[in-house]
């Protein structure tokens, strides 16, 4: 989808409707024309975020977090926090229609290390999380914005980058992937400049037939992907 101008765009793919939606629909806004805003809530239970947030009141225990970046409907972020129960699990969604998808799964599961929360992932990083906090970062096919003047829209800046870098633990993770080759290339130095850049050339070992609903869809269709992990340098 990325490349055609139908995907700025806030689709979940595996099913979900993503055809015909506004702009402001794309950027997670309810009405279109309202001014964009987030709650800042994190459930369930619903809690609002009011910095700084104390994640181990939060979750009620003390651990390291992982955090799944435009997560979607939760089909990834879910099955992580069931993979990793040591670990304090978020997914955070920008857009309403994902997100009540999302919570509807995350309440319905119940997991306890698993939250979720319709927060901008920059203003979460930015105001809600402490330095060295997260132990995993997993983005997955963000909104590539393939319009140039839509460029500006695009989620890993440098400023997003450094947050990622400042809020990640000396010895942990992010996991990326898009299927939008201009992109990658846009980030790749981007994310070099503050981590060191493992690129990888196949499918991810744990999930071969795809860790995401896009991945699934675009592994199916053949589309080439492009994957990195990146670690503290
Ligand atoms: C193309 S979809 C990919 C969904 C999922 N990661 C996958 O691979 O199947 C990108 C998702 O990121 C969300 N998103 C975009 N910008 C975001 C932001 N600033 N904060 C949080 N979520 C965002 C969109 O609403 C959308 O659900």
């Amino acid at each position: 989808m990325s490349g055609t101008g139908r995907r700025g765009d806030g689709a979940t793919g595996g099913g979900t409707a993503t055809r015909g939606r506004s702009d402001a629909e794309t950027r997670g806004e309810d009405t279109p024309g309202k001014p964009f805003e987030f709650p800042n809530i994190i459930e369930p239970p619903p809690v609002e975020l009011k910095a700084p947030v104390d994640w181990s009141v939060i979750f009620g225990r003390s651990a390291p977090l992982l955090i799944e970046i435009g997560c979607g409907g939760g089909r990834t972020v879910i099955g992580l926090s069931i993979k990793h129960p040591e670990l304090n699990c978020i997914g955070c969604e920008r857009a309403g229609e994902y997100y009540r998808l999302l919570r509807q799964r995350a309440t319905k599961r119940a997991l306890p290390n698993l939250k979720v929360t319709r927060t901008d992932a920059a203003v979460l990083l930015e105001k809600f999380l402490p330095d060295a906090c997260v132990r995993e970062y997993h983005i997955y096919f963000p909104d590539p914005w393939p319009k140039k003047k839509h460029h500006k829209r695009r989620l890993l800046t440098d400023a997003f980058c450094a947050q990622l870098r400042r809020t990640l633990e000396p010895a942990g993770t992010l996991y990326f992937a898009t299927d939008h080759k201009e992109y990658f290339d846009e980030v790749l130095p981007r994310l070099e400049k503050v981590f060191s850049i493992e690129p990888l050339a196949g499918p991810w070992p744990d999930a071969p037939e795809g860790r995401t609903n896009f991945e699934v869809k675009y592994i199916k269709q053949g589309r080439p992907i492009w994957r990195l992990i990146a670690k503290q340098k």
